[in-house]
């Protein structure tokens, strides 16, 4: 068997006395759009944290192309080309929305300079529908330009996962139809995408495999029509607003 792009084995991480994440285990092949959702408070948000280094793990093991990246800082994972956006959006909001998304090509695995930076800032630009807002503040942008510019910001990095945080969050049905155009173009190129996502049915359209997370622990994972009719997931999500899309 081909060894996983991404692979997470029993990954724990405590908060004092609440375990967020509790021996969660899965893999990512490359080229895939790897699902992750569970009711608010389930632990997304932890594990995309310990997936880029902004949390480091209580115990477990996380690979990438064979290597631990578990326990290494934020940038080192970015530099080998793991990357994720934010829930909450976080633009530096006095610079323009080109200087934000020029801040990620010159870090990043791409580490770019001068000519060829703006060249491919620009290109990001486009592909994410931001070029006709290139030159407003970045805390001047809706909702919906806000979420676009956190993907801008991290294809920036050039990296080959792209870890969304909830990145359809806030916006309306055809804001959601587009982000989904974008994230199916940027398998096409070759990203392989992890993606959180309240929007079940957008969830469901999009991803090879789902994970389902609840109180931390992986209840179900695996090809989107399974898990969706898998008891422990219908449980899951009774008594919380049921996500739009869940089947009853
Ligand atoms: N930095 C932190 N310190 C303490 N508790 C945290 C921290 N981050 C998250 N938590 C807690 O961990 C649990 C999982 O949170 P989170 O990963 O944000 O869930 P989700 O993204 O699935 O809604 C929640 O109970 C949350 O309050
Ligand atoms: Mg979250």
């Amino acid at each position: 068997m081909p060894e996983a792009l991404l692979a997470v084995s029993g990954v724990s991480k405590r908060f004092g006395g609440l375990l967020a994440l509790n021996t969660v285990s899965f893999e990512v092949e490359a080229g895939q759009i790897y699902g992750v959702i569970g009711p608010n408070g389930a632990g997304k948000t932890t594990l995309f944290s310990c997936l880029v280094g902004a949390a480091r793990p209580t115990a477990g093991e996380i690979r990438f192309r064979g290597g631990r990246i578990d326990g290494l800082p934020n940038w080192a994972v970015v530099s080998r080309g793991v990357v994720r956006t934010h829930q909450i959006v976080r633009p530096f909001r006095q610079m323009t929305v080109r200087e934000n998304v020029s801040v990620g090509a010159h870090f990043g695995a791409g580490r770019r300079r001068g000519a060829e930076a703006a060249s491919r800032v620009g290109a990001i630009l486009e592909k994410t529908g931001l070029a006709p807002r290139a030159e407003a503040l970045a805390g001047t942008l809706t909702i919906g330009e806000s979420k676009r510019l956190e993907i801008a910001r991290a294809l920036a990095t050039e990296p080959s996962v792209l870890c969304l945080d909830e990145v359809m969050g806030g916006l309306n049905p055809s804001e959601i139809q587009g982000a989904m155009s974008l994230i199916r173009t940027l398998r096409e190129a070759g990203l392989t995408v992890l993606l959180i996502e309240h929007h079940v049915h957008a969830v469901v359209g999009l991803s090879d495999r789902i994970l389902v997370l609840n109180f931390g622990e992986r209840i179900a994972e695996g090809a989107p029509a399974g898990v969706m009719r898998d008891p422990a997931v219908i449980s899951a999500y009774l008594g919380e607003d049921a996500p739009e899309g869940t089947p009853s």
